[in-house]
């Protein structure tokens, strides 16, 4: 019987339990069992692993699609990682009792469920888990993971934030005002790009694209409405100026006499019941995962490419799309992906009318 762990590492998103739960019941089908690590990679740092077993009972439907992790993701910041380690100059004693706890687990495989970061990490201190199968699962609500059309929890953060838009937009209309919304997404404008054209904003700026004050303001003033909403994410900034986005942004359309309001979702976006399409997608990719645990795989992450479920090297992941350091972890090479130039949607929503930035 081989022994499956768990763990749901970074920032959560909705869709993680949904992941669990199809990880939980196809290692039952194959007569595996599952463990899950408690708090991310806290979980495997103390005197022994803390995990717990999950099964099929453990684990009903009626959880699978409820937001946040049964396992939880670690205490951001406070906790022992990889981050204060590397801060403390402590990484070898770090990552040596990383890999002395999954030994002390006796797993056959680990099913890491993760973003960019931890994908990353994970590549880049692959000799941890040298003596067992490492498989990835992508999620984050950011859709920054090169190598996969769809991550967990992004569908259901878009219909998140543009459910909070479409209950703005009617107190924008009764008060002949804007609203600027502040997306997540770091330094992807995925999550406001898709969530403003579901919305009808009126114009979108993301990280990826140049955009001109001015002319954000001359749009606004023409628009065919007095209220809407300016969805910003909040990677984009504005030169000579510091602070949030949408903050700055908003001072700016005051400044030129457009009467506005600031709104931050926040981490409502990482929260929701998982939509049917992100069920089917941490369903599928739960499946994936057992299938490349089945034929040897190892150092792969699940991905959706073409409508298709496949694996793809990390090797591969963390030098695709647009690299870059980590700040915080010196020689950490961290994956990217970020709206191109000729994404589809970027092109729609321009040839909508939706001011997008400065494209040409
Ligand atoms: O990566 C997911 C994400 O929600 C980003 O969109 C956001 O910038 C960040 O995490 C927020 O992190 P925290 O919850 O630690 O403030």
């Amino acid at each position: 019987m081989k022994k499956i762990g768990i763990m749901t590492t970074g920032g959560d998103c909705s869709g993680l339990n949904t992941a669990i739960y199809g990880i939980v019941i196809g290692a039952a089908k194959r007569g595996w069992a599952t463990y899950g690590i408690l708090d991310g990679t806290d979980g495997l740092v103390g005197a022994e692993p803390n995990m717990i077993r999950i099964t099929p009972d453990t684990l009903p439907p009626e959880q699978m699609p409820v937001a946040g992790s049964i396992l939880r993701n670690g205490n951001v910041g406070v906790t022992n990682n990889f981050e204060r380690a590397v801060q403390s100059g402590k990484l070898p004693q770090f990552t040596k009792q990383l890999k002395k706890n999954l030994a002390a687990a006796k797993l056959d495989a680990l099913i890491l469920i993760g973003g960019n970061g931890s994908i990353s990490l994970a590549w880049n201190t692959r000799d941890i888990y040298s003596d067992l199968q490492l498989i990835c699962i992508p999620k984050t609500i950011d859709m920054d993971i090169p190598l996969t059309d769809r991550t967990i929890g992004f569908d259901t953060a878009v219909s998140q934030l543009t459910g909070f838009c479409d209950d703005l937009m009617l107190t924008a209309r009764s008060h002949h005002r804007w609203f600027v919304v502040q997306s997540m997404g770091r330094n992807s404008g995925a999550l406001a790009l898709t969530s403003g054209v579901a919305c009808g904003a009126t114009a979108i700026l993301i990280p990826e694209i140049k955009f001109d004050i001015d002319k954000l303001v001359t749009h606004i003033k023409n628009a065919p409405t007095d209220y809407g909403i300016i969805m910003v994410s909040e990677g984009v900034r504005l030169r000579g100026h510091s602070g949030d986005a949408a903050t700055m942004i908003s001072r700016k359309l005051t400044a030129a006499g457009i009467a506005n309001r600031t709104a931050f979702p926040e981490h409502i976006q990482r929260a929701g019941r998982t939509t049917p399409n992100d069920r089917i997608l941490a369903i599928s990719m739960a499946n994936a995962a057992l299938d490349a645990v089945e034929n040897n795989e190892t150092y792969v992450m699940t991905a959706l490419q073409n409508g298709e479920i496949t694996t793809v090297g990390l090797d591969t992941v963390v030098s695709s799309g647009h690299p870059e350091r980590d700040p915080n972890i010196t020689g950490l090479n961290i994956s990217n992906a970020m709206v191109d130039d000729d994404n589809p949607l970027l092109i729609a929503a321009d040839n909508m009318g939706i001011y997008i930035g400065e494209t040409k």
